[in-house]
């Protein structure tokens, strides 16, 4: 039972927990996406899903709603294995076994190492059936931020770009406004509503003075992450004005960086966080990178430059890709490329996209994937 291909009544009911989980979506960090359905006699009874930390568990959620008789002998149909450990809320197998559900039906283990199988060892041992990998790959990609997050102790990583036919993002004057029409830009508030942190470099950050706020409705900000080696970026920029409803803004600086600077920043309620450089007196992406994992930031996404986008594509850090491709033609071999650092000297060691998405917008095209590195799968 499992695979993708296969369909059958165990497969349509997990795809109703996905779909309940993927309300949660943008919303749960640093917890999973996670749904859950209740079956009795054949029929849904209840639904439930996480809406994010603190909240209930998506099984709690749907038992919660259930007659206690009803709940007893049930299915239970979930996406992630159920935890085994106190959080902020209790185990959920405590609560499958005090409901008296019969049999639950997994999607994917959790790869946190204190639940990592061992929810579902508590719910067999205590005689419940447990089939585990029902919609197994729709499970995983749903909750692959997650899984990255837990097994590399870095966030998912998603890069967005808006280029020109000719793959670039800004002219040789540094002019980037606007190569795509409003829809695209509307759908880049729609992602950052998605994403839990936000960053871009420190060229673009001077060159466009972006508020990398989520300007849609019901949209939340993400967490406003800069990359500011020797805090020289102008004072007086947008991100670095600390108004009151701003998102909170993290700004990674080397330890050499501008102390007055930094008492300024931090006089304006912003966190100027300080870390490791590169021999190029670059910040050290990677270091960034598991200081947001500290703080809980399973999604980031990178809004560029050329760059930044470069120097994590050549540290094969680079998890996913928004690409918005616009018909003009800018031309130049000054003008700034979606994608600089060091590249690779051979095509088969591309990073190139798997599972692609291609779709229109407006009079723009946007391509999405995951990405894959030189033979990778
Ligand atoms: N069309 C689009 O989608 C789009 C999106 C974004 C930007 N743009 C355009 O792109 C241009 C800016 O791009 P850019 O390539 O010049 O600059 P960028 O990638 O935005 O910024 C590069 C700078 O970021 C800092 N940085 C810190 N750590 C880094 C690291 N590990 N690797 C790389 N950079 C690091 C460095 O500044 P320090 O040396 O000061 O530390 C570096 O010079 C602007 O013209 C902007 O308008 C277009």
């Amino acid at each position: 039972m499992g695979s993708a291909a296969e369909s059958g009544p165990h497969q349509e009911l997990m795809a109703l927990a996905i779909e309940e989980a993927e309300k949660g979506l943008g919303r749960t960090s640093p917890n999973p996406l996670v749904g859950s359905v209740i079956v009795r006699d054949g029929e849904v009874v209840s639904k439930g899903y996480h809406r994010g930390p603190g909240e209930l568990h998506a099984e709690v959620a749907a038992l919660e709603k259930l007659d206690p008789e009803v709940a007893k002998g049930s299915d239970l149909y979930v996406n992630l294995e159920p935890c085994c450990h106190h959080g902020r809320t209790p185990p959920c197998t405590d609560a499958i076994l005090e409901a008296g559900v019969s049999r639950v039906f997994i999607g994917i283990e959790d790869p946190n190492p204190r639940v990592s199988g061992e929810g579902i060892e508590q719910l067999r041992a205590a005689g419940v059936d447990v089939v585990v990998g029902v919609l197994e790959e729709e499970s995983y990609r749903l909750n692959r931020a997650y899984v990255t997050y837990m097994n590399k102790g870095r966030p998912w990583v998603g890069v967005k770009w808006a280029m020109s036919l000719d793959g670039k993002i800004a002219t040789r004057s540094g002019d980037s406004q606007w190569i795509t029409d409003d829809a695209a830009r509307r759908e880049v508030h729609r992602l950052r509503d998605l994403y839990d942190a936000i960053t871009v470099g420190t060229g673009t950050l001077r060159a466009d003075n972006p508020r990398l706020t989520s300007r849609i409705e019901g949209g939340r900000d993400p967490t406003r992450v800069l990359l500011d080696a020797r805090l020289d970026a102008p004072l007086d920029l947008g991100a670095y004005s600390g108004d009151d409803e701003d998102p909170p803004t993290w700004i990674f600086a080397g330890p050499g960086a501008d102390p007055e600077a930094r008492e300024v920043l931090k006089g304006r309620g912003l966190e100027v966080i300080e870390t490791d450089v590169g021999d190029e007196g670059r910040i050290d992406l990677r270091a960034v990178l598991g200081a947001l994992a500290d703080r809980g930031i399973v999604r980031l996404m990178v809004e560029g430059g050329g760059e930044l986008t470069g120097s994590l594509f050549d540290e094969r850090i680079v998890d996913h890709v928004h690409a918005f491709v616009s018909p003009k033609v800018i031309g130049g071999r000054e003008a700034v490329p979606a994608v600089g650092g060091m590249g690779v000297e051979s095509v088969a060691d591309s990073a190139r996209l798997v599972e692609r998405r291609v779709r229109t917008v407006d009079n723009d095209v946007l391509i999405e994937g995951d990405v894959a590195y030189g033979t990778e799968e």
